[in-house]
C-alpha cells in the first residue's frame, strides 16, 4: 500500500518536473529560463551545438579543456549574444590566445567557490573581456606564462554573493596590471589581492589620458620639484627633512598608485593630504603609509582617506614609529587618527607596535599606578613626619 502511493507520487513528480523542465543545478533556478541553460558541462563540439545561442543571459558551468575540440571562431559564433553569465568558467589547457569569445560579457555571476579560472594555458596572452564591467567571481590564473595583460578596462564593479571577488595570480611572470585596471579594482570595497610579484605595469603614454586629473609618474621623488597639479602620482612618496615648507603641495592629491614615507621631519602635524582618497600599494612587508622619527609629530589626520590597499589582508598599512611620545601614550591622538581614517579596523593606525586599545589599556593602567605612587609617597611622609618631629 505505502510503496503503490510511493510509486504514485514518484510518477507525479516525474511528470510535473518534465512540464516545467526545471534545471537540475539550484543556482541556476531563480536565474535563468531552462531554455537558456546549457548543462552539459564540457564544451566541444558536439557539446556546443546546444548551447542557447539566441539568449542574452545563459546558465552554464563552463569547461573548455584540452579535449575540447573546438575552434575560436565556433566560440566567438556559440557566445556572440550572450551578455550575463552565471555559473562559472574553467579554462584549462587549451591553446587559446584570448578570451575575446566572451568579449560581449558585461556581467557574470559564479556559484559558490568556483571561480573564473584559466589554468595551464600556454598561449594565452590576455582574457581580453572588454566589456566585462560587473560580478561576484573571483579571477584565479595558474601558470600563464605567456600572459602580459587582463585587458579588462571596464571591470569595476564587484559584489559579493559568497566570499570577496579575490584575484590571485600565480606562475604569470609576465603579467601586470595598467593603472586603470588597478583604479577600478581598488575603488572597490569588497575586491581583494593575493600577492604576487608585479602588481603594476610600467608607466605608459596610454596612461595619461585615461583620467580627468592630471596623472604624473615619479621615480625619485623629491617635494621641493614636486608639480603639484598633479593629483595622481605613480611612484612613491619620500617626505625627508627640509620638506617641511613644502608639504602643501600635496593638498591636491587624491591618488597614489605607490606608498607614503614621512622620515626625519620636524612636522607637528600632518594635515596635508586634504585631498588623499586612495593609496595602491602592493608589498605586504612594507607598510603602505609609514611615519618614522618626526620627533614632534604629535597629530595625523587624513580626512578624505578611504582606502589604503595592499594585498590580501595585512591590516599594518599605516605605521608610526620612534615620533613623538603622545601619538603613543594618548589613546585621544590614535583614535583620532583612526576617525579621520573613517575605518574600525584594529590594526590602523599602528603606533610604536600599539593599537589604540593598547594604548588606551596601557595609559588606564599608568593612571591609577601614578595616583598610588602619589597618595603612597604623602602617606609615607606623613608617617615620617611622626617619626622625625
Ligand atoms: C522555450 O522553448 C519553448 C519550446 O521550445 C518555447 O515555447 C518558449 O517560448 C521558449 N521560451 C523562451 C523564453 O525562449
Ligand atoms: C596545442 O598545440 C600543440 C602544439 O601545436 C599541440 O600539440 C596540442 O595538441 C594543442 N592542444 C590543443 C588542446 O589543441
Ligand atoms: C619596465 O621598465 C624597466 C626599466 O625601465 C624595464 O627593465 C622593464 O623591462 C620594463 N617592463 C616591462 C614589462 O616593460
Ligand atoms: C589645489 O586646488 C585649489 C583649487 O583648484 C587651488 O586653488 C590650489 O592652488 C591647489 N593647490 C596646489 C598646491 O596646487
Ligand atoms: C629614514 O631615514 C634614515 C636616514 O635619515 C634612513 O636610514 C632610513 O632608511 C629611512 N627609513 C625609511 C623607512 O625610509
Ligand atoms: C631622525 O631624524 C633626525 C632629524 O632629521 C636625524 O638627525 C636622525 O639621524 C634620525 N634618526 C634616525 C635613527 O634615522
Ligand atoms: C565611512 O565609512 C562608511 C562605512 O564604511 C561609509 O558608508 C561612509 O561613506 C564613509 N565616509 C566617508 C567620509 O568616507
Ligand atoms: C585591556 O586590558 C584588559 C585587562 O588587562 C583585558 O582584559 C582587555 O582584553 C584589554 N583590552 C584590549 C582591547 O586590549
Amino acid at each position: 500500500m505505502h510503496s503503490l502511493l510511493l510509486l504514485l507520487i514518484l510518477l507525479l513528480m516525474k511528470h510535473t518536473s518534465q512540464e516545467n523542465k526545471v534545471s537540475e543545478f539550484e543556482f541556476f533556478k531563480s536565474r535563468c529560463d531552462y531554455n537558456c541553460t546549457f548543462e552539459p558541462y564540457h564544451v566541444d563540439t558536439e557539446t556546443l551545438k546546444l548551447f542557447p545561442t539566441k539568449c542574452r543571459e545563459v546558465c552554464a558551468y563552463l569547461l573548455i579543456d584540452q579535449t575540447s575540440d573546438v575552434a575560436e571562431k565556433q566560440l566567438v559564433t556559440a557566445f556572440k549574444n550572450v551578455k550575463v553569465l552565471y555559473g562559472s568558467l574553467k579554462v584549462s589547457k587549451t591553446n587559446l590566445t584570448n578570451i575575446k569569445f566572451l568579449s560581449g560579457v558585461e556581467f557574470f555571476e559564479c556559484d559558490t567557490d568556483s571561480p573564473l579560472l584559466f589554468e595551464a594555458n600556454s598561449e594565452l596572452t590576455e582574457i581580453g573581456m572588454t566589456n566585462f564591467k560587473s560580478t561576484s567571481c573571483a579571477i584565479t590564473l595558474n601558470n600563464i606564462q605567456k600572459m602580459e595583460r587582463l585587458n579588462l578596462p571596464n571591470l569595476k564593479n564587484f559584489y559579493t554573493l559568497f566570499n570577496p571577488p579575490l584575484l590571485s595570480i600565480d606562475i604569470a611572470n609576465k603579467l601586470c596590471l595598467t593603472i586603470e585596471e588597478i583604479t577600478n579594482f581598488v575603488s572597490s570595497d569588497v575586491w581583494e589581492m593575493h600577492p604576487f610579484h608585479n602588481p603594476y605595469c610600467n608607466f605608459s603614454s596610454s596612461d595619461l589620458s585615461k583620467f580627468d586629473e592630471k596623472i604624473c609618474e615619479v621615480q625619485h621623488f623629491s617635494l621641493k620639484s614636486f608639480d603639484s597639479s598633479c593629483k595622481r602620482i605613480f611612484g612613491n612618496v619620500m617626505i625627508q627633512s627640509g620638506d617641511e615648507e613644502h608639504v602643501r603641495k600635496l593638498e591636491n592629491v587624491t591618488w597614489i598608485y605607490g606608498r607614503i614615507v614621512i622620515n626625519g621631519t620636524s612636522l607637528s602635524v600632518i594635515d596635508f593630504f586634504e585631498h588623499l582618497e586612495y593609496v595602491a600599494y602592493f608589498k605586504d612587508d612594507e607598510y603602505s603609509i609609514y611615519i618614522i622619527n618626526n620627533t614632534g609629530l604629535t597629530s595625523a589626520v587624513y580626512p578624505n582617506l578611504r582606502l589604503v590597499r595592499t594585498t590580501n589582508k595585512n591590516p599594518r598599512v599605516i605605521v608610526f614609529r620612534d615620533n613623538n611620545a603622545q601619538l603613543s601614550s594618548d589613546p585621544a591622538v590614535c583614535f583620532n587618527i583612526r576617525n579621520s581614517l573613517n575605518t574600525t579596523e584594529k590594526l590602523i593606525p599602528y603606533i610604536d607596535g600599539r593599537t589604540c586599545e593598547d594604548i588606551a589599556n596601557v595609559s588606564s593602567v599608568i593612571e591609577p599606578f601614578v595616583w598610588l605612587m602619589v597618595t603612597g609617597s604623602f602617606l609615607a611622609l606623613f608617617v615620617l613626619n611622626d617619626y622625625i618631629f
